[in-house]
């Protein structure tokens, strides 16, 4: 039962006051909504529904289902306008929607379902124990009991190593796409994309702006997975796949040195270390961009930057996502001249900073 006290301060202050909770409600089931996007990418229902259409029961049976469950979670799927339905009830008949179509069905090849794939069978677990990680600091993904990084964890079998870089191509595709777009390539000669994932930046940028000539770099066991893409993409005159260690090896040199979401995976010591690195790899006059969920300055603005940073406290720890304000500091230290923030896809930004 309630305390009479507060029941009066619910009905006689915060509705008169026209205070709306739906906000707090919203975000507190937030995951509700999430887990059924995931789960539909669990189940390959996009993929299964292809380009056709299913009434409930055959698609419920398609993707072996209990009955129970298979209206409230089509429904709900049309609801948060992940499929289409034509007509109610048992003849109704359910669709993928233009964007489902487009990036969440396996068959087509903008698919990036990599990325919901690995929110779901990783991270989605890893945020349960948020508090965890702000009490103590620490990771707390497969590196929690200690031992490996977290990269030397997932690289140490295909299928992690695999799944993780399908999920990168999820969250950049687009971004890089933009940077195409947006950044000047047309002085430039070439382009060293470090920490180069599938060679994803590469090879976007690289069809944009055919008078480019791109390195990508990463640790030695991305290399044959990156290259299968870069000749897949029949791009191996223009592209070359390099291994190496980015705190062991010089980087390769070039006009443009670009570092999709690496900066934001290391402690300040190593941001700095990566940042000098790539001024040391530039000529005068050479750019370095960093492709980020930059931090607005106030840090008030950007909320999925700001839960990135969080995500990083959960993947890393000391690892932690900056502003637009941060890179440029740091970047006048390592003896950068100019600044400029390029705005991508969404929360993500380029912060450029010339030599
Ligand atoms: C978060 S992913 C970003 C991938 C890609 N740049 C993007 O924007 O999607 C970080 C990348 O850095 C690479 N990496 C991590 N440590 C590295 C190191 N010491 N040397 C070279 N690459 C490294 C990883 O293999 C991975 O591809």
């Amino acid at each position: 039962m309630n305390h009479p006290a507060e029941v009066d301060t619910f009905k006689d202050s915060d509705m008169k006051d026209h205070l709306d909770p739906g906000h707090i409600m919203q975000t507190a089931t937030a995951f509700w909504a999430s887990k059924v996007l995931l789960t539909a990418v669990e189940l390959d229902l996009f993929t299964v529904l292809g380009d056709g259409e299913m009434t409930a029961s055959n698609l419920g049976k398609a993707l072996g289902l209990h009955p129970r469950g298979t209206y409230d979670f089509f429904d709900a799927l049309v609801a948060l306008k992940f499929l289409d339905r034509d007509g109610n009830g048992p003849e109704g008949s359910y669709k993928c929607t233009p964007q489902t179509a487009a990036f969440l069905n396996k068959k087509s090849h903008t698919y990036i379902g990599g990325l919901p794939e690995m929110l779901n069978s990783r991270l989605f677990g890893f945020w349960n124990n948020l508090g965890s990680a702000l009490k103590t600091g620490q990771p707390q993904n497969e590196t929690r009991h200690g031992g490996k990084s977290v990269f030397e964890a997932l690289y140490s079998n295909e299928a992690s190593l695999g799944a993780f870089l399908d999920a990168m191509t999820g969250f950049q595709a687009a971004n890089f796409a933009q940077l195409a777009e947006k950044f000047d390539f047309s002085k430039y000669k070439s382009v060293s994309d470090i920490g180069g994932a599938l060679a994803l930046l590469s090879r976007i940028v690289g069809t944009r702006h055919q008078h480019l000539d791109f390195n990508s770099f990463d640790l030695p066991p991305v290399l044959p997975l990156a290259q299968k893409h870069i000749e897949a993409a029949g791009m191996e005159g223009k592209i070359k796949a390099i291994s190496g260690d980015f705190f062991k090896d010089e980087l390769p040199k070039a006009d443009v040195i670009t570092m999709g979401n690496i900066l934001h995976d290391w402690n300040l010591e190593n941001k700095k270390i990566l940042i000098r690195k790539a001024y040391d790899a530039l000529p005068e006059g050479g750019a370095f961009i960093a492709i980020e969920n930059l931090i607005d300055d106030a840090r008030r603005e950007n909320a999925f930057g700001l839960l990135m940073s969080l995500n990083m406290l959960i993947e890393f720890g000391d690892a932690f996502d900056y502003t637009g304000a941060n890179f440029r500091e740091w970047c006048s230290e390592a003896g950068f001249k100019r600044f400029e923030i390029i705005s991508l896809t969404g929360p993500t930004s380029a912060a450029v900073a010339y030599k």
